[in-house]
């Protein structure tokens, strides 16, 4: 059907808009079926020709019909949309026996040339039959998303989230955790310290957190017991990166002290965690090991998602868990009791258990992810598979 020029009720913006965009659709494909000079005439009479056409029309239906506090906009519109037109117009014109440049193949819309003697704003190239800019919607960094699963499976159970600060000094870090001067348990961190602080008490040297236990000391600090917290966050460590190492990443630390906390609700507590992350068909398994803050501690292995937990898999052992049916996931342990005297808690009435785990090394192993960079270098290849 011919367009017609519709009468207005809504002077809005969006209405002009889309009221504009008709018309230079109509004009795009009015231009297609322009054949000949006496075509063109026609074409040009209808859409520019002063006695009744479009841009007559317009000029009557909607600028003069405007509510005055909608005549500037509105005329500003109808005149880009004037000048649209007419370059249109005359973009259309050719010789007598030449074919319309348009119908030739050239494929390019009437509206996409410059408006030779455009004034004003609409100068630059419009070609209204391609799409348009398509914003790219985001999505949740597989970190991030990460964290927020494990951290809802301990929120689910009661626990509370607590966050402490990236930069932490040597009495949080270390000190206060049971970590005494010079020992060597230290050197198993990696620490990032920061520069000319030698004047400070050691206890006062700022260093980057290389883990996020610092804030088990500063909730128990905030809060006496009953304590059940999650701590998600960054932490830094001196490593060179590579595959399976990053100077970044991210950590979950855990604690709950109660009275008569015992190894078997740690047990319990991260049996259901790994259940919940991995699927209930998932086995854990204690392995006895050694951190300063927690006495029993424990690494926590997993039975090998990849290959069910037989060690062989395609025929072959499997690769993931080098043929052991486990894969070590995170540590824990029962609150070593000298903790319990840098927050003033009573060591003889109350108990817990803390454990710590790392979410990248979760990440790679729920979404199969071969190579810890990935997580950091921007690709958006790899992070909108997670959106
Ligand atoms: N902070 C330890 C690390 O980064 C992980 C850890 C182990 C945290 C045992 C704990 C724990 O709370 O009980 O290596």
């Amino acid at each position: 059907m011919a367009y017609t020029v519709p009468k207005l009720k809504d002077w809005s913006a969006k209405a002009l808009d889309k009221a504009g965009a008709k018309l230079l659709a109509a004009l795009e494909q009015e231009s297609t079926a322009v054949k000949n000079k006496a075509d063109w005439k026609t074409f040009r009479d209808r859409w520019i020709g002063r006695k009744n056409g479009v841009l007559t029309q317009i000029n009557d239906l909607w600028l003069k019909a405007a509510p005055k506090d909608a005549k500037r906009d509105v005329g500003q519109r109808v005149n880009e949309i004037k000048q649209q037109v007419t370059a249109g117009v005359e973009a259309t014109a050719f010789p007598e026996g030449q074919v319309n440049p348009r119908i030739a193949g050239e494929g390019r819309s009437v509206l996409s040339r410059p408006a030779s003697r455009g004034v004003g704003t609409v100068t630059a190239a419009l070609d209204i039959s391609l799409p348009g800019n398509r914003r790219a919607l985001g999505a949740e960094h597989p970190i991030i998303k990460t964290m927020n699963e494990i951290v809802s499976v301990f929120r689910n159970l009661g626990y509370s989230v607590e966050e402490g600060p990236e930069i932490e000094t040597d009495y949080y870090n270390f000190e206060a955790l049971n970590f005494p001067p010079n020992h060597p348990a230290r050197d198993t961190q990696d620490t990032l310290f920061i520069a000319n602080q030698e004047s400070k008490p050691l206890r006062d040297r700022l260093l980057l957190r290389t883990h996020t236990s610092p804030v088990q000391i500063r909730s128990m600090e905030k809060m006496k017991p009953p304590v059940r917290v999650v701590c998600p966050g960054k932490v830094h460590r001196n490593d060179a990166p590579d595959a399976t190492h990053s100077p970044i990443f991210h950590q979950v630390e855990g604690l709950a002290v109660d009275t008569n906390i015992t190894f078997c609700d740690l047990k319990g507590t991260l049996d259901h965690a790994m259940k919940a992350l991995f699927g209930s068909s998932v086995k854990t398994r204690f392995y006895p090991s050694y951190f300063p803050f927690t006495e029993p501690s424990a690494d926590v292995q997993i039975s090998c998602i990849f290959c069910g937990g037989t060690g062989y898999r395609d025929g072959g052992r499997c690769p993931n868990c080098k043929a052991s049916g486990w894969i070590e996931l995170l540590g824990c342990g029962m609150v070593d009791p000298n903790v319990y005297r840098f927050v003033d808690y009573d060591a003889r009435k109350v108990s817990g258990f803390a454990f710590g785990m790392g979410v990248e090394r979760i990440a790679i192993l729920k979404y199969g992810v071969d190579d810890i960079q990935l997580f950091f270098n921007g690709d958006a290849r790899f992070l909108e598979q997670f959106g």
